[in-house]
């Protein structure tokens, strides 16, 4: 049975590892443009400017790099107990701590492959500091004066060993709708995005080619516009960040993309999804084949060798 659709409002924030925190602190802050909000231990707190939540992003010290935690907002108090009732109830483990980043109490527990989620309601809001204050009421923050200023966290890209058996975990518990995947000829899903808002994506699984559990292929922060984007790249090239590829403009989903490896090694998505939105209640599942995948990107430009071998934590690359 599919979770009510609204359990589960949006993603949250999200935790990235990384084994150069100052390096990741200097990517998102002085590149991407994100605002330090509080540290903790070895943990660093970010957020984007649109964000009406206090935290976006925690980045934390660690021996390597990857994804260690994603926390979605639920609709509500009800909506919360729901999900973790439905969540132990379906025979997956689950337990209630304090939560993180500004959030009240969370059912932290995992998907199928391992990567661990954190539900929530209770949310303290931004209060912008004097100098951060906005010219509008109805912005949490002034855009900052450096950097992108990439306005949300946009969506997450996990790798997968068994990506349907993820994809089913996210619709079946927590209420995703799908809204496009990859079938291979074989009939496997290589891959699946899916929406808990009316974008048409918020959370992707891809299929992870090491066979390895709980990795990442990329986390995304959104832009208002095409042209920050290509500005993004310029910035990159200017101060050393690795550029993997792109800009250009994804085939699946039409999301204009830059993809580069922050100092840490994860590899971090900007993208500008237009204003494509799924308004259909009834939205059909599109799909891809292998055949059609193998076009490359959009406009023609070929996927990089590099998309298919790089995850973080890093497995044999
Ligand atoms: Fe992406």
């Amino acid at each position: 049975m599919t979770a009510p659709w609204g359990d589960i409002a949006h993603l949250g924030h999200v935790e990235l590892l990384t084994p150069d925190l100052d390096g990741t602190v200097w990517f998102f802050t002085d590149i991407l443009g994100l605002v330090e909000t509080g540290r903790e231990g070895s943990s660093v707190h970010l957020r984007t400017f649109d964000d009406y939540e206090l935290t976006s992003l925690i980045v934390t010290g660690h021996s390597t790099s990857g994804i260690r935690r994603t926390a979605f907002r639920a609709g509500g108090p009800e909506a919360l107990e729901r999900r973790a009732e439905a969540i132990r109830a379906a025979g997956h483990e689950g337990t209630w701590v304090k939560g993180d980043a500004g959030t009240g109490r969370t059912f932290l527990t995992t998907d199928p492959d391992g990567h661990e989620l954190a539900l929530y309601f209770e949310t303290e809001r931004y209060q912008a500091p004097d100098d951060l204050r906005p010219g509008l009421k109805n912005q949490p923050q002034a855009k900052p004066n450096r950097g992108i200023g990439v306005r949300r966290l946009d969506h997450v890209n996990y790798l997968a060993a068994d990506v349907l058996e993820c994809a089913e975990y996210m619709q079946n518990l927590l209420g995703a709708k799908p809204t496009e995947q990859i079938r291979m000829d074989s009939g496997r899903i290589a891959a699946r995005w899916m929406t808990f808002t009316n974008k048409s994506y918020d959370v992707v699984y891809t299929e992870d080619w090491t066979g390895s559990n709980g990795r990442l292929h990329h986390i995304a922060f959104a832009t208002d516009t095409r042209e920050e984007i290509l500005r993004a790249a310029d910035l990159c090239l200017d101060k050393g960040v690795h550029i993997e590829t792109g800009p250009h403009k994804h085939a699946i989903q039409q999301t204009f993309f830059l993809y580069v490896w922050e100092p840490g090694g994860n590899r971090i998505e900007l993208c500008n999804p237009l204003t494509r939105l799924v308004l259909a209640p009834d939205w059909e599942l599109i799909t891809w084949t292998e055949e059609e995948r193998k076009k490359g990107q959009a406009w023609g430009l070929k996927t990089i060798e590099t998309f298919h071998t790089h995850g973080t934590p890093p497995v044999g690359e």
